[in-house]
């Protein structure tokens, strides 16, 4: 049981987090379950766009707190990285349909998408700091880039949840639409893009991203070190414990 749906159809996968008990929360099987689909994808030749989604009400949790403290992520072959790679290196185009909680990697993975479309109810969140840990999948520079340096040093320094106007405001996200609306819209851009000349559309995606593809490589290398490392430190675990005991966590003996 990956939690995660696919279905290719009209020359657009779907990859869907479907965990709604634990709020699409992503564990490593679901990274490993989505990032064979994106290669699938990218490797079928009927495929011309990848559409990500999650549930009405959400779209993903972020990384599974559980995973975190039992099994982390051990370098740069795990299941997260994995996903991360072929995200950040998909040739064809990835549209985003968020709603409800994105937090974690359901913000920073965003970041690596050509369309964001986000509904009202979406809330989105980097709260790494808080987790005691340190930023990932390369927002620690993409964000500042979109969004500028003081937007991304409050959205990563303080990590609380933002709206889908603020992310709109900071770049990350295309075009709010209405809940009701989210998937249809989704779709109908994904249909539009499928409609276009493939090879032109490729060549222009990679004209956009190869430019900064060494420095995205780079910057996911030097924060998985320090992720990694703080995931064993005392302060993520009193984050992380505090999260499963539902109290706040207490940094004041660190
Ligand atoms: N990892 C593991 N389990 C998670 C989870 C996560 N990231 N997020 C939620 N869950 C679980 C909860 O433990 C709860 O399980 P239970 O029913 O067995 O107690 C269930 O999902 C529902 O979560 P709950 O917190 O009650 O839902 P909510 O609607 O009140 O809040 C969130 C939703 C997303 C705001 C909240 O769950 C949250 O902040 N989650 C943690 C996010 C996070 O820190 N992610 C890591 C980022 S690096």
């Amino acid at each position: 049981m990956s939690h995660i749906r696919t279905e290719t159809k009209d020359r657009i996968a779907r990859i869907e987090l479907d965990r709604a008990d634990k709020k699409n929360a992503i564990t490593a099987e679901m990274y490993q379950a989505m990032a064979d689909a994106l290669a699938a994808a990218e490797a079928d030749p009927q495929v011309r766009v990848v559409l990500f989604h999650g549930k009405p009400d959400c779209f993903t949790a972020g990384n599974d707190l559980k995973d975190f403290l039992q099994k982390p992520p051990s370098g740069g072959d795990s299941p997260v990285f994995q996903f991360l790679r072929g995200l950040s290196t998909a040739a064809k185009p990835i549209i985003a349909a968020v709603a409800g909680p994105a937090v974690g990697i359901g913000t920073t993975m965003l970041l690596h998408c050509d369309f964001v479309y986000a509904s009202p109810s979406a809330r989105f969140q980097m709260p790494f700091v808080s987790l005691g840990l340190v930023p990932e999948a390369a927002s620690s520079l993409l964000l500042p880039m979109v969004a500028g340096y003081q937007r991304a040093a409050e959205l990563l320094l303080l990590g609380k949840p933002f709206t889908a106007e603020k992310a709109f405001a900071a770049g990350i996200v295309t075009e709010i639409v209405p809940d009701a609306d989210l998937i249809a819209h989704a779709l109908a851009a994904a249909a539009g893009i499928a409609a276009l000349p493939p090879s032109s559309v490729r060549m222009t995606k990679a004209l956009m991203k190869t430019r900064y593809a060494p420095t995205v490589v780079e910057a996911m290398g030097s924060e998985g070190e320090k992720f990694r490392a703080q995931l064993a430190s005392a302060e993520a675990k009193e984050a992380m414990t505090a999260f499963f005991e539902k109290r706040k966590p207490d940094f004041s003996q660190f």
